[in-house]
């Protein structure tokens, strides 16, 4: 271990579609109320990408300008992981596709699926090539137009998501800042409580499975919504224990966005005031792996993260799975 490179977030970047997807909209779509979808979930509005953008074109903005707040230029990239569940295409993936785009030459480029613990799952795999030595810079990307797998004719559903992109360049700090602690984990067989029916080898695309309306997201929400409250607490105790880090120290609590009271039960748990935890999924629902890269950058825009905070980062979602990471912020670079 001692002969490891430390690792950390060198910069972020993000980027939401323009239309605005409000309650008041949802309202006319579906049976539902401002009121129910505010009192049970927290959400205001989302946003929703146009009929011609694809998750490569959120992924680019977001990825340029983590690029140029760096400084570092896409033919520095050793390796693109893209988190998605909604990537451009089955194959190419859409790593590929943003290699291509940024014209990073010397990258690898990868997709990582794990829903909306996907981006956790991204930086916790490009930090081991750092870490190693093998790879430099390596730019992480959690990505997701959900809108374009939502059913807007289930209101159990449609009142939660949302499209956006984040991008957080990694690269090597100085010893003993960035990545003390990352916990991973899956339970495959709560698979069924949160999926995408067809489009896969299981049930390819056919006239029956469009009209069966098995081209959108499926979940039991409040089975998952038990399962969230769960992991949430657990992976936080998880990366703390594993950094020697009490839950006194814990400067920024950066959540999935899913659901405030799922937010709500993690602030109350760890006995946190509001301002030590991010939350933006008034204005942005559910953007699944993209929830955390964008509350982070949000909240690095903001101020909120200081030279050696420990930040938090903490998501759960389909697989079933789960993942947290523990950070020693640092501005300094290697
Ligand atoms: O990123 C990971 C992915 N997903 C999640 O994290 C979601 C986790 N789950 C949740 O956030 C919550 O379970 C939901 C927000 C999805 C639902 O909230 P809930 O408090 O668990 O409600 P429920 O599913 O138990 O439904 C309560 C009632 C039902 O009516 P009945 O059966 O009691 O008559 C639903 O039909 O609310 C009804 N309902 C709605 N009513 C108005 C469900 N959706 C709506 C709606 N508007 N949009």
């Amino acid at each position: 271990m001692s002969r490891m490179r430390a690792v950390g977030i060198l910069s972020t970047g993000s980027c939401v579609p323009e239309r605005v997807l409000t309650n008041a909209d949802l309202e006319k779509m579906v049976d539902t109320s401002d009121e129910w979808i505010v009192t049970r979930t927290g959400i205001r509005e989302r946003r929703i990408c146009s009929a011609d953008e694809a998750s490569s074109d959120l992924a680019y903005q977001a990825a340029v300008k983590a690029l140029e707040k760096a400084n570092v230029t896409a033919d520095e990239l050793d390796l693109i992981i893209v988190a998605t569940i909604t990537p451009d295409t089955l194959f190419p993936s859409t790593a590929c596709l943003l290699q291509e785009r940024l014209g990073a030459k010397r990258a690898a480029a990868m997709d990582v699926s794990a829903a909306c613990t996907g981006f956790l799952y991204g930086i916790a795999t490009a930090s081991q090539f750092i870490a190693t030595g093998l790879y430099r810079y390596v730019l992480v990307v959690g990505v997701e137009t959900l809108s374009k797998i939502t059913d807007y004719k289930d209101r159990n559903t449609c009142v939660l998501f949302g499209d956006g992109a984040g991008a957080a360049l990694l690269g090597p700090v100085p010893s003993g800042f960035g990545f003390q602690a990352f916990d991973l984990g899956a339970d495959g067989s709560g698979g069924p409580l949160l999926q995408l029916p067809a489009g896969g080898s299981r049930i390819p695309a056919s006239h029956e499975s469009v009209e069966n309306r098995l081209h959108y997201i499926a979940m039991a929400g409040r089975e998952v919504f038990k399962f969230a409250v769960r992991v949430m607490s657990s992976a936080t105790e998880a990366v703390l224990a594993k950094a020697g880090v009490s839950k006194e120290e814990i400067d920024l609590l950066v959540p999935h966005q899913a659901n405030l009271r799922i937010i709500e039960a993690a602030i109350k748990r760890f006995g946190l005031s509001e301002d030590k935890v991010v939350v933006n999924l008034d204005r942005y629902g559910n953007m699944s792996s993209a929830s955390i890269p964008v509350a982070l950058d949000e909240a690095l825009a903001a101020g909120r993260i200081n030279e050696g905070d420990t930040v938090v980062l903490v998501g759960f979602g389909g697989g079933l799975t789960w993942g947290a990471s523990l950070l020693k912020w640092t501005f300094q670079r290697l």
